[in-house]
């Protein structure tokens, strides 16, 4: 079951957003070379609960930190701790934030000091691939035309398009229904409705589109070793346009 969201359900879902989006801005003044990965997680952490809100991955399903964070060849799921980033590292940061039960989902992908060129196109072809998909997200279109959008573009550089995990609806819920694969794909294909909230989240790597779970069953890399970009929005359908609910107001 798909459920839709009410104008106050998306009024809270924004709220939670907005503080997601600040967390961010946040984050994007640590990170550098010489920070660990559990330092931005505690600063991220306490940025919410000083807002009056939760980081919403914290313990879920066992998770243990309150941000994902993934460097370089690993693609989502990263759990935060003593590694140190160093110059030419890319980082995403995967954060979901609770308001008052609303939920929240975003990813950014940052470079640390200067990075490779090869690099700095994966992190804007990514987040362009995403841009591609939200101007789908409209009532009337279908999921398959966010997939297509996202796909067509990350092929365009021949990049890889992890299959293995997918964007999601969200807002009473970190996952709920339907999934938004970032492919094209065969099966149910929901209509797109006037007050669905969905997260769409291109996971692309510059090799292949396997990828392998490490053995602290969390960390999702890529299985050669190839470098991968993250960015995600959570996003309203309305008739005739895209809302992102993850943004600075
Ligand atoms: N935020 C992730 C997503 O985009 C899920 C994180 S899994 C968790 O779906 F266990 F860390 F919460
Ligand atoms: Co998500």
């Amino acid at each position: 079951m798909i459920r839709i969201k009410s104008k106050n359900d998306i009024e809270g879902i924004r709220d939670s957003g907005a503080i997601l989006a600040e967390t961010f801005e946040k984050l994007k003044t640590v990170v550098a070379a010489g920070i660990t990965t559990e330092e931005i997680d505690d600063i991220a952490r306490e940025f919410v609960l000083a807002r009056h809100a939760k980081p919403a991955c914290l313990g879920y399903m066992g998770f243990p930190k309150s941000v994902c964070i993934s460097v370089n060849d690993e693609v989502i799921h990263g759990i935060p701790g003593k590694r140190v980033l160093h110059d030419g590292d890319i980082v995403s940061l995967d954060f979901c934030v609770d308001l008052n039960g609303y939920i929240s989902d975003s990813t950014i992908s940052l470079p640390v000091g200067k990075i490779s060129p090869e690099a700095q196109q994966l992190l804007k072809v990514t987040e362009e691939a995403l841009y591609r998909g939200i101007e789908k997200a409209v009532a009337g279109n279908k999921v398959m035309d966010i997939s297509r959008a996202v796909f067509v573009h990350a092929k365009k550089y021949n990049y890889g398009v992890v299959r293995d995990y997918c964007g999601h609806g969200v807002g009473f819920h970190m996952h709920e229904e339907p999934q938004i694969p970032n492919y094209i794909f065969r099966g149910s294909n929901p209509k797109l409705k006037d007050g669905y909230v969905i997260a769409i989240e291109p996971m692309i790597t510059m090799g292949t589109d396997e990828v392998s779970v490490l053995d602290n069953d969390w960390t999702v890399v890529t299985d050669d070793g190839s470098w991968a970009a993250h960015f995600e929005h959570t996003v309203a359908v309305h008739e005739g346009y895209a809302e992102i609910l993850t943004k600075l107001r």
